[in-house]
């Protein structure tokens, strides 16, 4: 049994979506294990395009897919993009897809604080994407939340709802927001009360349940850089996005986790605010923005763009334990004449080899950049290594000597069969 984490490796929109599609014929079963429907993951198969955002890949290939005990899930959400799917033609049945009876419920409530805490923000706003993934997780965290297994007695659901209004309540009226009720909440979750609960399934089953496969998958969301201890606090999300998280957030243990994939971008993006010591505000920004399509499958915004940084992603291999990597969207830079990479900071003359953690030295950041030369030339679909120009294999030794890892999957294109795949991980 080989149990493998796919996290990734920079802002999030690295690519996992592709990978974890790659990789899940393989593989018994895919469980998401922190976030929420703040992911967006796109998975193209033939001529269709499947979006994705708190389902785990794997229901696109019919594997026994898992939303765990460490997500948080907004149900009506769920069930649209359920529905979504269905009109695509898949059939999305309890027997395929396991949702935690411990996992916490995002109600609209959360959305409303998310949205009214950032417009209250202003400049120093955080960009999240609204969903009400933050509010959600404190709620967890100040013991006030409703979890999916409350919504199985009348009673204990309303004393949870009391409880947790009281203290949304007070917000709201310190925000100018309505005052909600009880009766409110349980009339917006009757319609889909009884379908979530057919897809419940009390933690320790599922995790039977996943022990008795062969092979598991943990999807992750977001990247390591959005992980609320080590990331770019306070531009970050509310969970823990590295593979430790694998541990408290999958239904499984520690010990259930034998390898970690990271994902890697050939560039560097992040959408919302916050550090990004590489960013490029200029046309060649603006080249990676249209060559590599990045907008935001969850928000539609357009995503920031900058050279690749091996100083975070070397940071972020370490403390998630990731063993090889995955590169994705080579190809974007196919038309570059030069490439940079940055292998250091410089704060106030003295060199870092790490993001420091204090806002202050944010700003004085000056990255020290290696020059590449680009190989313009066409990577698109290219399916081994010999098909790639000699620079574009440079240019990916250069990333995994500076970051100690080796690269297992190359991806050239975002089709399933435009990708490299060196070594085989079942
Ligand atoms: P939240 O997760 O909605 O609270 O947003 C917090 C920060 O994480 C914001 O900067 C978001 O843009 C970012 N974020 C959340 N989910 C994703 C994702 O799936 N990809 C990229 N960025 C994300």
């Amino acid at each position: 049994m080989t149990n493998i984490a796919i996290v990734g490796l920079q802002w999030g929109d690295e690519g996992k979506g592709k990978i974890v599609d790659c990789l899940s014929d393989k593989f018994d079963a895919v469980v998401r294990f922190q976030g929420g429907h703040n992911a967006g993951h796109t998975i193209k198969v033939g001529d269709n395009t499947y979006k994705l955002s708190l389902l785990p890949s794997g229901i696109i290939r019919d594997k026994f897919s898992v939303i765990g005990s460490g997500v948080v899930v907004d149900p009506i959400a769920l069930f649209n993009e359920i529905k979504k799917l269905e009109d695509q033609g898949l059939k999305i049945l309890p027997e395929k897809l396991a949702i935690a009876d411990n996992a916490c419920l995002i109600l609209s409530i959360h959305q409303d604080l998310d949205q009214l805490l950032e417009a209250e923000k202003g400049e120093n706003k955080i960009g999240t994407t609204g969903r009400g993934i933050g509010p959600a997780y404190e709620d967890r965290a100040g013991r006030r939340a409703v979890r999916i297994c409350d919504l199985l007695d009348e009673k204990v659901l309303r004393e949870r709802l009391t409880n947790l209004l009281f203290y949304h309540n007070l917000l709201r009226k310190s925000l100018g927001a309505e005052i909600v009720t009880v009766e409110k909440i349980i009339s917006e979750l009757a319609p889909i009360r009884e379908r979530l609960l057919s897809f419940t399934r009390p933690s320790f089953e599922i995790y039977k349940k996943l022990s008795a496969c062969k092979n598991v998958m943990f999807e992750g969301a977001q990247g390591v850089l959005l992980d609320v201890t080590y990331g770019t606090f306070p531009f970050v999300t509310s969970s823990n996005t590295m593979s430790g998280q694998v541990a408290l957030g999958s239904c499984m243990g520690v010990g259930d986790l034998h390898n970690t994939i990271g994902i890697l971008k050939a560039y560097t993006t992040r959408v919302g605010s916050g550090p990004f010591p590489t960013e490029l505000n200029d046309e060649i920004g603006n080249f990676l923005r249209i060559e590599g399509k990045e907008v935001g499958t969850v928000t539609g915004r357009d995503r920031r763009c900058g050279w690749f940084d091996a100083v975070l992603v070397k940071q972020a291999i370490k403390i998630s334990s990731v063993k090889e990597i995955a590169l994705t969207k080579l190809d974007v830079l196919d038309k570059l004449e030069k490439i940079k990479i940055c292998v250091g900071y410089k704060i106030d003359g003295e060199v870092y080899e790490y993001l420091p953690q204090a806002n202050h030295l944010w700003s004085k950041i000056e990255p020290v950049y290696e020059e590449i030369e680009g190989w313009r030339e066409v990577t698109v679909g290219a399916k081994s290594v010999s098909e790639l120009p000699q620079k574009a294999r440079n240019y990916i030794a250069r990333i995994e000597e500076l970051c100690g890892v080796k690269s297992v999957i190359i991806s050239t294109g975002p089709k399933r069969e435009e990708t490299i795949i060196l070594k085989d991980l079942s």
